[in-house]
């Protein structure tokens, strides 16, 4: 009688066990199913066509890891940011890193970059609180790198769009394509520096507009005819005081200013809204532009940064990523290779000519003065 009651036992537990594990299973088969539905769904929403079966396994293997990721993150401790299954959702941090980024500090044949010394906000002591170029209406808008690696050339361009605005009071899309195709300093969609897109800009007299010069995404040729038609100028550029966000800050107050960050990690691409806290390192391999700072209700400091991925990543294209952070780099490295371009020297004297049709951008002209571009 023991033994029978003990088999019995031994049966029911069995029963159980089996029962535990084919209920994990089926769960896990609408996972599986669930997932491939918002993979397709995910695959409608963004125009994604793969070329076969093949493709598509991999890709949904590769999906299916990032919306586990983005999903734990959520689902985890409260932080301070939110992340979102968007358009790079089929893509491992490597091909994103190949094709959506682009910083290279030393971009392939530098050869006489003259290195800027000064840095014209060290003194600068009225910082306001909070500043967002936008309502200024010194940012146009956001902008999409696609698959070529030129956030450099985005970076740069935002940056000289708003030094542009300031100044001259208008605010005029440039080209990124013409830097793509004619700054030979840099590589094109296999990534470049700011730096050495600034030095290039003063030396071809400007840049035209995005009109004149649209944006394909892909390297090509430079279009001589179009580089004649500059629609905006600089006279230089100059570096912000690296490791130094305070000197980051001064520089801000007064114009959209360039940086390098690492942008390429699994928290960073995929990050939807909030004061982005990380978790990224300080391997500058991404560009973008900072158009301001602020602080949350709660005293959360932060910069406000314009990315070019499109308007469907981060806050309509936007990302507050957090400042002030113990690190002398800052968070991701945005205070380590920070710079901005100059459009005019300190000159009374500064004449400029707009066509009486101020719209017209072709008919913009500077005028030349004792041998400085103003
Ligand atoms: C900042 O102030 C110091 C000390 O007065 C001065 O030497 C320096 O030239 C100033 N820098 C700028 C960029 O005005």
């Amino acid at each position: 009688m023991a033994s029978t009651n003990h088999f019995q036992c031994i049966f029911l537990a069995f029963l159980f066990v089996l029962g535990v594990l084919s209920s994990q299973a089926s769960s896990r088969l609408l996972n599986e199913q669930t997932m491939l539905e918002m993979h397709e769904q995910w695959m409608a929403r963004h125009g994604r066509i793969y070329k076969d079966v093949e493709e598509k396994n991999t890709r949904f293997q590769v999906f299916k890891d990032n919306v586990q990721h983005i999903n734990a993150f959520n689902e985890g401790v409260d932080r301070a940011y939110k992340l979102h299954v968007n358009q790079f959702a089929d893509l491992t941090d490597e091909e994103f890193r190949a094709s959506r980024t682009g910083y290279k500090k030393q971009p392939t044949k530098v050869t006489s970059i003259s290195k800027p010394t000064s840095f014209r906000y060290a003194n600068v002591t009225d910082v306001p609180p909070t500043i967002d170029w936008r309502e200024k209406g010194a940012v146009t808008p956001v902008k999409n790198q696609g698959q070529c690696g030129c956030c450099w050339a985005f970076s740069a361009v935002a940056a000289m769009e708003g030094i542009n605005q300031l100044k001259n009071g208008n605010l005029i899309s440039l080209s990124e394509q013409e830097l793509v195709d004619c700054n030979v300093d840099n590589n094109g969609c296999g990534g470049g520096s700011m730096d050495t897109a600034f030095q290039f800009i003063k030396q071809n007299n400007g840049l035209t507009t995005e009109d004149n010069y649209p944006y394909v995404g892909q390297d090509g040729t430079c279009d001589s005819t179009q580089v004649t038609t500059s629609a905006a100028m600089i006279t230089g550029y100059e570096d912000v005081a690296s490791n130094n966000e305070q000197a980051l800050l001064q520089a801000v107050a007064n114009q959209p200013i360039s940086v390098a960050i690492e942008g390429s990690g699994s928290d960073f691409k995929f990050y939807s809204s909030g004061v982005f806290t990380g978790n990224c390192g300080t391997n500058l391999d991404h560009a973008v532009t900072i158009i301001g700072y602020g602080a949350t209700s709660d005293g959360t400091k932060y910069w406000l940064v314009k990315n070019s991925w499109g308007s469907g990543w981060g806050e309509n294209g936007y990302m507050k990523i957090k400042r002030d952070v113990a690190a002398n780099e800052g968070l991701c490295g945005i205070a380590m290779q920070a710079s901005y371009p100059i459009m005019f020297e300190d000159d009374k004297d500064s004449v400029m000519c707009h066509h009486p049709n101020e719209n017209d951008v072709d008919s913009f002209v500077l005028l030349e003065h004792e041998g400085s571009w103003m």
